[in-house]
């Protein structure tokens, strides 16, 4: 199946389309599901400290005997490792729980904590080498603009909950001048089968003999959008990837963009997303 590259903001290529590991348990099921996600092409993983898989994502990509130039990985840290210095020892621990000697992307998780220091050490992690591209998760307040505002390297991506009923156009007008990207988390909307069963999908789906898993993907990759679905499933990976192969018309994507109803599926407040970080300590 062919990958589509996009060319990030610093020069980067990242492949558009992933498998993301989110909630994807430790070892064997970490480890099997990337290993069969790069045995059938796919050449990019999302993965974050606190999903605390990313022992066998390295595992996985090392023991696959592709070269590591050619597989992209993401990840990502929590607030609680945020601030000048404390962030560069925590990249250090990353790189050795991946067994890589380089990040492709790392991304600041949540907008809470010392944000603006874990950036200024972010980007001379950039200088030195330990990472290829820098980002934001889930910036969307104005903590974003504070961002903006201080960063020497604009953040490559910005990723967020991203899906035909939440396709976050005003985020990307905010960003649009520094030419950072939008990566979709939740891109199938976690799974939510009134989403999946949208009958214009559906109808789609059957016109180009494909799911409506599939259409959704497409809709994803012709509006610009890195995604990275998440699936254990063996079917669903593979099916998830065959999506290079047919392409929706001007009036089809036009339609999707028509089921924009600003619903979303992550509905804690920022509030409680605070509250929520103690939830997790990161070890080692
Ligand atoms: N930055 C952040 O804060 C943040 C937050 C959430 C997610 N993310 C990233 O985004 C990735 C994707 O998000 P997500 O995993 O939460 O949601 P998602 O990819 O929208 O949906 C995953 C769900 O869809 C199902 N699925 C996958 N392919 C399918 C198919 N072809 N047909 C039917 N069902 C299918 C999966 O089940 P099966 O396993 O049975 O296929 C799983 O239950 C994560 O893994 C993570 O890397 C980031």
């Amino acid at each position: 199946m062919t990958q589509a590259y996009i060319t990030l903001n610093d020069g980067n290529k990242i492949p558009q389309f992933g498998i993301g590991v989110f909630q994807v348990p430790e070892g064997e099921a970490t480890y099997s599901t990337v290993k069969n996600a790069l045995e059938i092409g796919i050449r990019h993983i999302d993965t974050a400290h606190a999903y605390q898989n990313e022992r066998s994502v390295g595992k996985a990509v090392k023991e696959s005997g592709i070269p590591r130039k050619d597989v992209w990985i993401t990840t990502k840290l929590w607030p609680s490792e945020y601030g000048e210095g404390k962030t560069s020892e925590a990249i250090d621990k990353m790189l050795k729980r991946l067994d890589t000697d380089y990040i492709d992307l790392l991304l600041l998780h949540q907008q809470f904590g010392d944000y603006i220091g874990a950036y200024k050490d972010m980007e001379k992690a950039v200088k030195d080498g330990r990472v290829k591209s820098i980002g934001l998760s889930n910036f969307e307040s104005e903590r974003l603009e504070e961002v903006l505002a201080i960063a020497k390297i604009p953040p490559s991506v910005l990723q967020v909950e991203c899906h035909p009923y939440y396709q976050q156009n005003e985020l990307k007008k905010r960003v649009e001048k520094y030419d950072t990207r939008i990566e979709a988390w939740y891109p199938i909307g976690h799974g939510d089968k009134a989403l999946i069963n949208e009958p214009l999908f559906t109808k789609l789906g059957q016109k180009y003999g494909k799911t409506n898993v599939q259409i959704i993907l497409r809709w994803h990759i012709q509006e610009g959008t890195i995604v990275f679905p998440r699936s254990t499933n063996p079917v669903h990976i593979k099916e998830n990837f065959e999506i290079f192969d047919f392409e929706l018309t001007h009036d089809e994507m036009e339609q999707i963009r028509k089921l924009d109803s600003g619903k979303r599926f992550f509905l804690m407040t920022l509030e409680e997303q605070e509250k929520n970080l103690g939830v997790w300590t990161p070890e080692d």
